[in-house]
């Protein structure tokens, strides 16, 4: 565990990052994951499409190769995701009611039971919400056919697998207080009041200038926590260069360690060369693995 997670350890935070298994046979790309990073997510890797592309058939090679390497560094593990509209096979979407009920359940269980003991936190659902102002479910195979209760049921069966993994809500556009993060917080006080068992809330912090950062990151973060579930920065990437860019990151660290209840943060990614935003440069290290301003930024934060 190198610098990054070093900094955030101090003050019993994780800081991670997204980790591809295609990269990892390239000695620059793991050797600033180990220096830096005290926490990986698979980008892709443990995704319905990627774990299970036909039915009751579960592959689990190039996510069992980012374990592994965690592992063999300390590193904790966010799993990512066990339910999700999107990278979702189409025999999934093909499923009636009470097939779709079971594979779901299926699934969360033989990833989950796979991993039991080795992940940190698991995000059971993931972008359940529509954009905008509806507050609204996003309609998927799980809402359309399930209704509201799939996402509530995903979180009783994981809890059953792992009880030790904590269990999170993931999504975007919830990092300021509006319409979206207002139905995901409805959701999660009614989760808590009834204990149906959920243990963090995910904001994935994509930013760029449609998406900037809010104003009031800080608060929003601060009333999921007063909910009674741990708050984590799951996807941080922020759109721009040098010091703008820098500011952004500084503002985002900062949210996270004024709020007890954020245990950690995640960057999409180690270098800009391979980030999701292929022509952006958002991450902490340029395409050469050269820290930028944004990574001082940061460890200063931290
Ligand atoms: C992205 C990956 O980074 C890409 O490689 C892939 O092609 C698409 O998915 N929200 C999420 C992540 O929860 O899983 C997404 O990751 C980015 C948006």
């Amino acid at each position: 565990v190198g610098t990054l997670g070093n900094a955030a350890a101090q003050s019993g935070r994780y800081f991670g990052t997204a980790v591809a298994s295609s990269h990892l046979g390239e000695s620059q790309y793991v050797s600033t994951l180990d220096q830096q990073f005290g926490s990986v997510t698979p980008e892709n890797e443990m995704k319905w499409d990627a774990t299970e592309s036909n039915r009751g058939q579960f592959n689990f090679g190039s996510a069992d190769q980012i374990v592994s390497h965690a592992r063999a560094q300390g590193m904790s593990v966010r799993g990512h995701t066990l339910v999700w509209y999107s990278q979702l096979p189409g025999w999934v979407s093909g499923l009636g009611a009470s097939d779709l009920r079971s594979a779901m359940n299926n699934h969360i269980t033989q990833l989950m039971t796979h991993y039991r003991g080795q992940i940190y936190a698991w995000d059971v659902v993931n972008e359940a919400f529509q954009d905008g102002n509806s507050g609204a479910r996003r309609s998927s195979p799980f809402q359309d056919r399930l209704g509201d209760g799939y996402i509530e049921e995903a979180f009783r069966t994981a809890r059953s697998v792992d009880p030790n993994a904590k269990l999170c809500y993931n999504d975007y556009n919830i990092d300021g207080i509006n319409a979206k993060s207002n139905a995901v917080y409805n959701m999660v006080r009614d989760f808590t009041s009834r204990g149906v068992p959920i243990d963090c809330v995910g904001f994935q912090g994509h930013f760029n200038p449609q998406s900037p950062v809010p104003s009031d990151f800080q608060s929003n973060l601060q009333r999921f926590a007063d909910l009674g579930v741990d708050v984590q920065i799951t996807e941080l990437d922020i759109e721009g260069s040098g010091s703008a860019q820098a500011d952004n990151y500084r503002r985002v660290v900062s949210a996270c360690m004024a709020v007890s209840r954020c245990t950690g943060i995640t960057v999409w990614g180690v270098t800009d060369k391979y980030s999701w935003r292929s022509s952006g440069t958002p991450l902490l290290f340029d395409g050469n693995y050269q820290p930028k301003q944004a990574y001082q930024a940061v460890l200063t934060a931290l």
